[in-house]
């Protein structure tokens, strides 16, 4: 049996509103299924737009195991590529924050321009024609202040998103930004377990004692059925001050502006502001908080004074890479309006909370007893809607090319 029909095989067993069946979280051949078809075809968030304030900063990342390359180029336009050189595919450069005038591959030294044209390539002979070996673009769209990008030749429809997020995100100015913080997270579980644990608040009461101090961990379905006062008076404040709040989402994509709990203008460990420098003065900076979340594979809150971005990347079957972001004003100044420690210890703390029930979850799912069970169709609304999202996007993939 090829790879494909093995897929096949495993979608068709997936018994409705259940968890999956148990080859499509540990079998190398899902692993590199989920590479191709889910990462490979979907359009990922990046990075924001502040990250590459200055023409020559770029931004080298993986999609899976792929690499990736964002670079503002000299007339300040970001560009993505795949960060593989075009002579004999080493990569370019390495993962992370850099700042370059021009990109020089390490093995040969061919060097390319921030617009990714080949600029100068060492001993290629008179016959050589460098226009034919500029790095290989990426589809990258640019919106509010958000980068997001797709691998596939063909990317999905992006322009309802393009505009729901434009709309929802715009009133906090994105672009006035800037990244305070960063955090890595190894965890040995699938990334489908990792990010189902992200998707649902059915394990908060008890596993997440401190973000259940500013963060309504009992929502049910998708925040829009959360009807108590609080949330009502919210909902009035926030079409008061003409910011968009329902709970939307599209096939790959969900919006919402949530109210916090009572008393509490952030997410963090006391519920207050974690940066003096508030984002926004509407309502007084207490905008709850905008949360949009892309399938496969992030998470995001903004609330008045920061924003907290969770990115998560397979790299293995059983290995996953949890990215945590934090941005606060671009004039907040660490030590007087922010401190990185407290700024970063709830999501700190959640994460790796998160990191031992995903990781506990891939062990007991490798028993030879795991069968699929029901997902709280309350509780794990957003866990189900990946997961069907997931069999969706494979089952479509499988069509096409078994
Ligand atoms: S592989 Fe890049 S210059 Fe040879
Ligand atoms: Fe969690």
């Amino acid at each position: 049996m090829n790879d494909l029909a093995w897929v096949a095989e495993q979608l068709a067993a997936r018994r409705p509103d259940h968890s999956l069946p148990q080859g499509l979280y540990t079998d190398a051949r899902a692993f590199d299924f989920d590479q191709e078809a889910i990462y490979g075809q979907s359009w990922l968030m990046a990075a924001l737009d502040c990250e590459l304030p200055e023409p020559g900063n770029y931004l080298a990342l993986k999609v899976g195991n792929w690499p990736v390359l964002l670079v503002r180029d000299k007339a300040g336009e970001v560009r993505a590529f795949h960060n593989t050189c075009r002579h004999r595919g080493s990569i370019l450069c390495q993962d992370g924050h850099g700042s370059a005038p021009k990109l020089v591959c390490p093995y040969h030294r061919w060097t390319y321009d921030l617009d990714g044209s080949l600029f100068a390539a060492g001993r290629m002979g008179e016959h050589f024609d460098k226009t034919e070996h500029g790095l290989t673009p990426i589809a990258l769209r640019h919106v509010a202040g958000a980068l997001f990008i797709c691998l596939a030749d063909q990317p999905p429809a992006f322009e309802e998103f393009g505009a729901q997020f434009a709309a929802y995100a715009g009133p906090l100015d994105f672009s006035q930004l800037k990244l305070a913080a960063t955090d890595l997270l190894i965890e040995e579980a699938n990334w489908k377990l990792v990010m189902e644990n992200a998707r649902e608040c059915y394990h908060c009461p008890t596993g997440h004692p401190e973000l259940g101090q500013s963060f309504p961990v009992h929502m049910v379905r998708h925040f829009d059925t959360v009807r108590n006062p609080e949330a009502e008076s919210f909902a009035d404040a926030m079409a008061r001050s003409g910011l968009p709040h329902a709970a939307i989402e599209g096939p790959w994509w969900q919006l919402a502006r949530i109210a916090l709990n009572p008393g509490s203008t952030s997410i963090s460990m006391d519920g207050a502001p974690v940066c003096a420098r508030p984002l926004t003065t509407v309502n007084g900076s207490d905008v709850g908080s905008l949360r949009w979340a892309l399938d496969p594979h992030m998470f995001a809150h903004a609330t008045g004074d920061h924003v907290f971005v969770f990115i998560c990347n397979p790299v293995g079957p059983r290995e996953t890479h949890v990215y945590s972001r934090w941005y606060v004003h671009k004039d907040a100044q660490e030590g007087i309006d922010y401190d990185l420690t407290s700024m970063k210890e709830l999501w700190l703390k959640t994460n790796a909370q998160d990191k031992e029930l995903a990781e506990n979850n891939h062990r007991g799912v490798l028993s030879p007893g795991y069968r699929p069970g029901p997902y709280s169709l309350e509780a794990e609304a957003l866990a189900v809607r990946f997961a069907d999202w997931y069999c969706a996007l494979a089952q479509d993939y499988v069509a096409q090319h078994g």
